[in-house]
């Protein structure tokens, strides 16, 4: 089944790095060569995101393996829902975080990222490429709004320090760490060259 597939390109980075902003730009840029995009983010809009959402809102702090599953059911249902659908169509999919975000954030609260990935891997489809945009705990602190601070529960500086750590671990032959620091569109020129090249590879463009 794999030669059916689409491309699946991921965008992770701790919040404040620009990952969503940078999704826009590749989805925008691939749409306008006549590609067919669908851009999807986790924590999704469906039950088990806003489930999330509210829990993070709330004062109820789950722990560490609470919030796995939730975060796994989202996937799954994201998954099956949405990504294996659109790839079987031979769509590129831009996801907005995926289980590398999983790895950091819940890897940061204490859960071996290694084990969080492999049950990932059992039912989640392996990107094609993942770019990394990094930039340390204080400074995506500070690019986040008041007001965006306080809806997300999961950043205090030391946590993130943690996550960004984890972020900086992931290797792979996939994998791509930008520094979030550069411009934006210095960063999505980065991103977009090498996602053109990925696709003249799988032969979705000549
Ligand atoms: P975020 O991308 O900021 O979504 P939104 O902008 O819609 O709020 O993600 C929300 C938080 O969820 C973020 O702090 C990272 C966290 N997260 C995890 O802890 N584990 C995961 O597997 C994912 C996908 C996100």
């Amino acid at each position: 089944m794999r030669e059916k597939r689409g491309l699946l390109i991921v965008i992770e980075g701790i919040d404040g790095s620009g990952k969503t902003t940078q999704a826009r730009f590749l989805a925008r840029k691939l749409k306008k060569l006549g590609l067919s995009v669908i851009t999807l983010r986790e924590p999704t809009r469906s039950r088990w995101g806003r489930k999330i959402r509210a829990m993070a809102r709330s004062k109820i702090s789950l722990d560490p393996q609470e919030e796995l599953e939730l975060f796994l059911r989202d996937r799954e249902d994201n998954v099956k829902r949405h990504i294996l659908p659109a790839l079987n169509q031979k769509k590129i999919v831009i996801l907005d975080r995926y289980y590398f975000s999983t790895m950091a954030y819940q890897g940061a609260r204490g859960i071996d990222p290694l084990y969080i990935r492999k049950i990932n891997e059992a039912f989640a489809p392996k990107p094609d490429a993942v770019f990394i945009l990094h930039l340390s705990a204080s400074e995506g602190l500070s690019r986040i709004s008041h007001r965006r601070k306080k809806d997300i529960l999961f950043e205090q500086e030391r946590y993130l320090e943690k996550v960004a750590e984890i972020f900086q671990s992931l290797k792979g032959r996939n994998f791509y760490h930008l520094d979030a620091t550069q411009s934006k569109p210095q960063i999505g020129e980065l991103i977009f060259n090498r996602v053109i090249a990925l696709l003249k590879k799988k032969k979705l463009l000549s």
